[in-house]
């Protein structure tokens, strides 16, 4: 496909044609964008906890020197313990909304967001720790005191979180898992939508973004299915990119390759 045709403005509204359909497909933006056939998932029972998808391979040995220095030095003032996570009201000096960014990668989004937004808490969670590293050697910089992380698995801290206690979650640029056989990996999965969706408060708000079409139509997919989840933008619709999104290290290298890049933004509405 020409990368002419795949290229999505930051902001503004439109409609881009995918190159090699026999019918243009308007592809982005809310509030008229249609995918064609997004994978559904309406059908299957509901469970109340997340299978476990293990959507990440631990990456050893790329730590550097200061990372591992910050998360030695760092830790106790930014990171967070599992068993924490049931008393979020004592990790952060302020009650206020609070924003969860699952796979912050090296903190790109979350940091950025935490500076400039000093009236709300955020949360990270992490398993690379050469990314956890570099978070903290940044934020030890600052004095901010709206910014808190996990190094663990997502599922395991979203279980540990209580019911409604999320403003938003943000899932930037997850792993894509290309190859079919990897497709299990991927963290947009049915369990794991209703996870996220159980955690959100009332009016709560979810926001992924991809590089990948595959994985935009399979998320798209699976969240216009979950319940409770409302697309803002309408079933099978993509939303504009959200004018808080920074650009991350992942969404430059796709940036790099040409490829298009899907929004999605999902409202909790409690029936
Ligand atoms: C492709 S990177 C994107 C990072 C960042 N959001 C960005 O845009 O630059 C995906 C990240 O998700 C993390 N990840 C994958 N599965 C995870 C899980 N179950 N819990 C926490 N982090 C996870 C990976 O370690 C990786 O750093």
């Amino acid at each position: 496909m020409s990368r002419n045709l795949l290229h999505v403005p930051l902001v503004g509204t439109g409609t881009q044609l995918r190159g090699g359909l026999a019918h243009p497909v308007k592809h982005y933006h809310c509030p008229m964008t249609t995918m064609n056939n997004p994978t559904s998932h309406r059908s299957g029972g509901a469970k109340s906890t997340a299978r476990r998808v293990r959507s990440f391979v631990r990456r050893h040995g790329r730590i550097t020197p200061a990372q591992t220095r910050a998360l030695a030095v760092h830790w106790d003032r930014f990171g967070v313990e599992l068993p924490q996570a049931g008393n979020l009201g004592a990790l952060f000096q302020q009650q206020a909304p609070l924003t969860l960014e699952i796979g912050f990668g090296t903190g790109d989004a979350l940091l950025g967001a935490a500076t400039v937004t000093p009236a709300a808490n955020f949360l990270g969670v992490e398993v690379y720790d050469a990314g956890v590293g570099q978070l903290l050697l940044r934020a030890a910089a600052t004095d901010l005191s709206n910014l808190r992380v996990f190094r663990a698995d997502a599922v395991d801290v979203l279980e540990a979180l209580a019911p409604r206690s999320l403003a938003r979650i943000w899932i930037f640029f997850p792993d894509p898992w290309p190859k079919k056989r990897h497709h299990k990996r991927r963290l947009i999965q049915p369990p794991f939508a209703r996870l996220l969706e159980s955690r959100l408060s009332s009016s709560g708000v979810l926001e992924l973004a991809t590089d990948w079409e595959a994985y935009a139509m399979h998320m798209i997919g699976i969240l216009d299915a979950t319940p409770g989840l409302t697309n803002e933008c309408g079933d099978g619709h993509f939303a504009k990119r959200p004018g808080h999104r920074r650009i991350t290290r992942f969404e430059q290298r796709g940036r790099r390759l040409g490829h298009d890049v899907f929004d999605l933004k999902y409202v909790q509405r409690t029936s």
